[in-house]
């Protein structure tokens, strides 16, 4: 793709409570997040459109104008294909991916973190000490290196693709999706700040990737 956009969701309502995992929807702010971006994305799609056209009729059309779509891939959470409620699926192309969802935190789902480091101490200093290998215990835990193996197929996707893409997402996996654009070590990928209603545009240009991002300032 020319253009790859990427965010998490809008805030949901266990963010303002500070507990991980769940399928939590989205809070007011939240919501109003997720109408901003389906406008902003609009607004640039609309501009990449005109800015094509002036030079189609200059006659310095490098590629012939056919329409640019945008795909937009959420995950199969609540809280993520809330965010897109306002992308028209007449103008997108909306595809709900389980791949894509948060990491999963097993018996630890639904806690916050100060509740699991006093209700598991243990695993809440195992997962400080290497955060990266670190699985949850419980049916389905998963730890960074198993999402980053569940993200392979589709970053292969991902790259395959001609059409621009927005992909809304999760915490975990928009670190392991930034590294790997930016090529990050997946070492450091944990600890990647990526706060909510930040949108990163990232663009692969012949010297090197392009990244941009954008504050939602409400
Ligand atoms: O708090 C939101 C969240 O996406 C949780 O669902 C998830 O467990 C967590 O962030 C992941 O962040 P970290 O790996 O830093 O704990």
């Amino acid at each position: 793709p020319r253009c790859i956009w990427l965010t998490r969701h809008g805030e949901s309502t266990d963010n303002l409570i500070g507990k991980i995992g769940g399928d939590a929807p989205l809070s007011g702010r939240g919501k109003k997040y997720g109408d901003c971006l389906s406008r902003f994305i609009q607004h640039q799609r609309q501009e990449n459109e005109k800015s094509r056209r002036v030079e189609a009729e200059a006659g310095m059309a490098i590629s012939p104008l056919r329409e640019r779509t945008v795909a937009v891939w959420t995950s199969m959470l609540t809280r993520t294909k809330e965010t897109v409620e306002g992308f028209d699926p007449k103008e997108y192309d909306i595809k709900h991916i389980r791949f894509l969802n948060e990491i999963y935190a097993g018996i630890c789902e639904g806690l916050s973190y100060s509740q699991i480091e006093n209700e598991y101490p243990e695993e809440f200093e195992a997962r400080r000490v290497n955060k990266l290998f670190y699985r949850y215990p419980g049916m389905g835990g998963e730890s960074y290196l198993d999402v980053i193996q569940r993200l392979n197929p589709l970053i292969i996707e991902m790259e395959r693709m001609t059409s621009d893409l927005l992909i809304v997402t999760h915490r975990v996996v928009l670190r392991i999706l930034l590294g790997y654009l930016m090529d990050i070590d997946r070492s450091k990928m944990p600890e990647m700040d990526v706060h909510l209603h930040t949108l990163y545009c990232v663009e692969p240009k012949p010297h090197g990737t392009v990244v941009k991002k954008y504050r939602w300032d409400e």
